[in-house]
Order: structure tokens, then sequence, then C-alpha cells
């Protein structure tokens, strides 16, 4: 939720009439205090549901932004966690939070376009959390090809994705709501700012992986529930380099 320590509404609008990068470097520092970071019962859930897949040498959070992510993935990898993300804010954030690690695995962190990851064969699981909605449906083949290069063969791209709001649910409206004004202020205003909640469909995204070369299964959180036609609420996409 929003809370006094967090963004304030001006710089909220500051930053989404700035480019994508440059809106999170503005956010970088109030970042962790706002809704926008993946709230941790997400990030347990999804190293729990990994944990009995691994167990994993080389991990990568790909769009880490302050590092949520490369938390989740530190209990579950022996030798190395590596952040990603495009936003030089986001990661002096992220490098800033006392290692305390002084035995788990090496840390890094990249500056790169998650649209052209610079890594090849270097890791054997690779998560996202809270950041596909920055890329547009045509950049999925680049995006998933990079992280499909990242992997290991065998190795696993790993991320949380809700069931669609119904039509009749407040959320529905609002994400609607929402990805209408970004359209309409990417129509009329340069840089744009990409950010949209309703363009990362299960179909498509499944099918976008599988083009990329991976095998894809689903493994439903049951912590967050399910939904009156028994289907979950929130299910992990693990899909595998084959
Ligand atoms: C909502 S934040 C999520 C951060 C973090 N994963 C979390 O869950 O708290 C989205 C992040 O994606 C990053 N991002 C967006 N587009 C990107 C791109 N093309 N390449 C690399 N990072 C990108 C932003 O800089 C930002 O740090």
């Amino acid at each position: 939720m929003f809370t006094s320590r967090g963004p304030t509404p001006r710089e909220l609008a500051v930053q989404a009439l700035s480019s994508t990068e440059r809106g999170y470097d503005l956010l970088a520092p109030k970042f962790d205090r706002s809704p926008f970071r993946t709230p941790d019962r997400f990030l347990s859930a999804t190293a729990e549901a990994l944990r009995p897949l691994g167990p994993f040498d080389a991990g990568l959070d790909v769009c880490c932004g302050t590092g949520a992510g490369v938390s989740a993935l530190l209990p579950l990898c022996r030798e190395r966690v590596t952040g990603v993300d495009f936003s030089a804010g986001m990661l002096a954030v992220a490098a800033a939070v006392p290692a305390g690690r002084a035995e788990g695995p090496a840390v890094d962190w990249v500056r790169a376009d998650a649209r052209a990851l610079p890594f090849t064969e270097r890791h054997d699981l690779a998560v996202s959390f809270g950041a596909f909605g920055h890329f547009l449906p045509a950049e999925r083949p680049a995006l998933f090809a990079g992280v499909h290069r990242a992997l290991r063969p065998g190795g696993l791209f790993a991320f949380p994705i809700g069931a669609p709001q119904p039509v009749r649910s407040p959320w529905h409206w609002a994400m609607l709501g929402f990805d209408g004004v970004m359209r309409v202020r990417n129509a009329l205003w340069r840089p744009p700012f990409v950010m949209y909640y309703r363009t990362f469909g299960l179909a498509a995204v499944r099918d976008d992986l599988a083009d990329a070369g991976f095998a894809v299964r689903l493994l439903p959180l049951e912590e967050f529930g399910r939904r009156p036609d028994g289907s979950p609420n929130w299910r992990l996409v693990v899909a595998r380099k084959t």
C-alpha cells in the first residue's frame, strides 16, 4: 500500500511522464516503501514451490529492481545469484543493502536491458517478479529468447502469474482503466512509459515460451486460494529449457 514514506502523488506523476528506465531511476529511493515491490508472500510461495525442483547452482533475477527476487533465490542457490535490471537507480539501491551473506552464494548486479540479456548458459534457474507489464507482447520473443540463452540445458525459468480478474470484480475495471490511460499517455507523450496490466495472458505467454524452446508446466500456488470454479488464483509458471 502507499504510505506517507512512499512516493508522493506528484513524484508518481513525474515518474509516469518519464521513460520506463528513468521513471524507475526516480522511484528507486522510495521503491521499497511503495506497493510496487513484490510482497514477501509471493517471494516465499515461489521459493517453496521451487525448492523441490532444485538444487540450483546459479540463479538469475530478471528485472530485479531493488532485489526482491534475489532475496528469494539466495536460499535456493549454492554458488551465485545475479540480479539484472536496466535502471541504474534501482541497482544502486539493491547493491546498498548490507550483504550479510558471508556464507551464502555470491551476489552480483548487472545493468542490462532484459530484451537483450548478456548471458550464455550461465544459470540453472531464472525468475522474474512484477515486471512483465513493462514488455509489449511483440517484445516477449526477445525477452524469452534471452532467458533461454542465459540458462544451461535443463534450466528453469519460473514466475508467478495471476488468474484474470472476473468482469464483475472492481480490479478488472481498475486494470482496464489504467491500461487505457497508459495507452492515451503513450500516444500523446514521448518517451513512452510502458506499463500495462492486461498484456500478459497465460495462453499467449505459454505459446511464446514454447516458441522460445521451453517446456511449460504450471504449479498452483495454493496459499493464494482458488476461484469459485476451482482454478487457482495464482500459479507458478515453470518453463524448462529443452
Ligand atoms: C515493478 S519493478 C519490479 C522489481 C522487482 N522485480 C520486484 O518484484 O520488486 C519492475 C522492474 O523492471 C525493470 N525493467 C523494466 N523494463 C526493463 C527492461 N527492458 N530491462 C531491464 N529491466 C527492466 C525496472 O527497471 C524495474 O526495476
